[in-house]
């Protein structure tokens, strides 16, 4: 463990300021906020943060639409609360990244204003312009987010391009002045003391500039729809490469591996403390040689299904930790603002809680670098709004739109599809308290998404704070042991007991630390007795959910409750 980096070792915790903290009672969390809870994150016992993105912004994509990358939103706060957060989360020995948006602005960001006032502007080539054909959009493509990725700008009556919102235009990474202005936003916050980035959506950050049309027959709205309906994983998987196909020509260019590199370059002239990038990519290709792209790229494909099972789980380490290159570090994640919530999703409606502690046994044991999502701690879950009034994520409102007017749904059925769709259901503010408005703001103010009621059914930090039994606690356990297991953190990964349907059975040795853990998470309602042909033969509890730790066990009969997480070190 001694020779692993910073954020090898690290446990991400990922803030959606929007909604974590609310300081001043507005209704909106803010970085006063944060730094109010960051004895509570400490507590939590994780290591660094993730922070989304905190820039001014007009928030169409709230804080994904950046209009200044050397800012703090005057909703958020100023750049002085800004670099208390980071201190105080520096004295607290928590590392802090950032959201680096590379691939767009927001269209009210002042680059895009000059580019788009006149076509010699300085600034035209800064984004991606081009004439229209035939009198409509230059090419078929679709923007990811509805409808096609070209707009016309009526001033110069020349179309931009935009891969997300129309007012989320998309950057010209072949302008070189416009690289370099961005490279000098990189650079203001590694030189105030940030430790990295979280690199938002890199794959769409080229895209081919001969413009040739996609050839896929349907459309995205039906792409999308099909998704949701699809009962097999074939389907699923399908269905996937057809989103692909129709995005090949504007997704996972070869020239963003020259830019990573370049950018990776420019990170590592950073060296006390060494800083860190991690990709919002499935693509491993984005390590590049394991040295010299990016420090980690999120296991995504993890995460995609509904139902964590055994097989699932050991198919994916198969295929990930094969393809990494030398050297390469692996990053595990189950949830995001952009995803359900893990309660909701990998739940069965029975045994969400268990589940949920599975989940996150499973990201604290498997090898590599785990990220959280804030509120998963206290079993936050998603709540579905039946009133397209109240969606604050644009996504969710195209969808519902496209529904109606394209697909001709029922309203009702259509708002109940966007609000599964949208991403407003993994967003409401966090469950500080048995409290008006969750504890979040002051009695009387209006959150800027409604809190979820079931803060009052002990989803919130101050009932768990005191129940020993309740989520958080048991996230803070889990969270201290793994800080003093090393072979959970540096050990290698062998699956054991490949066949088995209902558990999940692995070794994590490290040799250096002279320390090898047996895990078994049993992601079933049956108990088992199970025999390992290990050696030694016994084991000694150091973690489980239903055995005395430092009990021996005999490793030829262990015997495994429903829903146990068992982790014994090899005596
Ligand atoms: C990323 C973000 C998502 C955002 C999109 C466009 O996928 O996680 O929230 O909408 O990029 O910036
Ligand atoms: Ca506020």
């Amino acid at each position: 463990m001694a020779d692993l980096m910073w954020w090898q070792k690290a446990v991400f915790y990922q803030i959606y300021p929007r909604s974590f903290a609310d300081g001043n009672g507005d209704g909106i969390g803010d970085i006063p906020g944060i730094v109010n809870s960051l004895d509570y994150l400490q507590d939590l016992g994780i290591d660094a943060l993730w922070l989304s993105p905190h820039y001014p912004s007009p928030q169409f994509d709230v804080g994904y639409d950046v209009a200044d990358y050397t800012g703090v939103d005057p909703e958020y706060g100023a750049l002085e609360d800004f670099k208390r957060f980071l201190d105080g989360a520096h004295q607290r020995g928590i590392r802090v990244i950032l959201d680096l948006v590379l691939n767009h602005t927001s269209d009210r960001h002042p680059w895009f204003v000059e580019s788009r006032s006149g076509r010699d502007n300085p600034k035209r080539d800064w984004y991606v312009w081009h004439a229209g054909k035939n009198g409509t959009h230059p090419n078929n493509w679709y923007s990811t987010f509805g409808g096609p990725a070209w707009e016309r700008d009526s001033r110069t009556a020349e179309y931009y391009y935009h891969y997300f919102f129309k007012e989320q235009p998309d950057l010209n990474w072949r302008n070189a002045e416009m690289k370099k202005a961005m490279w000098q936003a990189v650079r203001y916050w590694l030189d105030l003391g940030v430790d990295g980035y979280r690199l938002d959506a890199i794959g769409t950050i080229f895209e081919d500039p001969g413009l040739p049309d996609h050839s896929v027959p349907e459309t995205l709205i039906e792409l999308g729809l099909a998704a949701y309906h699809a009962g097999s994983e074939a389907e699923r998987k399908a269905l996937a490469e057809e989103y692909k196909a129709l995005f090949k020509y504007q997704l996972d260019l070869p020239e963003v591996h020259d830019l990573m590199r370049e950018l990776r370059a420019l990170v590592d002239e950073y060296d006390e403390p060494l800083r860190m990038l991690v990709g919002e990519t499935d693509e491993i290709a984005f390590y590049g040689n394991g040295h010299d792209e990016l420090h980690m790229n999120f296991n995504f494909p993890l995460m995609r299904t509904e139902r964590l099972s055994p097989a699932w789980i050991r198919a994916n380490q198969k295929e990930r930790l094969v393809a990494l290159p030398p050297g390469a570090w692996p990053c595990n994640t189950l949830g995001n603002h952009d995803s359900p919530r893990v309660h909701s999703r990998y739940g069965d409606g029975k045994h969400d809680g268990a589940l949920a502690r599975l989940s996150l046994a499973l990201m604290l044991t498997l090898w590599g670098t785990p990220f959280l999502y804030n509120g998963e701690e206290i079993g936050m879950t998603d709540i579905l709004f039946d009133d397209v009034g109240i969606f604050r994520d644009n996504l969710g409102v195209w969808f519902y739109n496209a529904a109606v007017n394209e697909l001709k749904v029922p309203p009702a059925e259509a708002v109940r599809l966007a609000a599964k769709f949208g991403r407003d259901k993994c967003r409401t503010p966090m469950q500080w308290a048995n409290a008006p408005n969750a504890g979040f703001s002051p009695e009387g103010a209006r959150t800027w998404l409604p809190v979820n009621p079931n803060y009052a059914q002990g989803v919130n930090v101050a009932e768990q704070r005191d129940d020993p039994g309740s989520m958080l606690n048991f996230y803070k356990r889990l969270l201290r042991f793994r800080r003093q297991t090393p072979a959970l953190v540096a050990g290698d990964y062998q699956p054991l007991h490949e066949q088995a349907e209902d558990y999940f059975a692995f070794l994590r040795r490290s040799a250096a630390d002279r320390q090898a853990c047996l895990v078994v998470l049993n992601l079933s309602d049956k108990a088992h007795t199970l025999n390992f042909e290990v050696m030694p033969r016994t084991a000694r509890c150091l973690f489980s959910t239903s055995k005395t730790e430092g009990a021996r066990h005999d490793l030829s009969e262990l015997k495994i409750a429903p829903f146990e997480i068992y982790i014994g070190e090899l005596a």
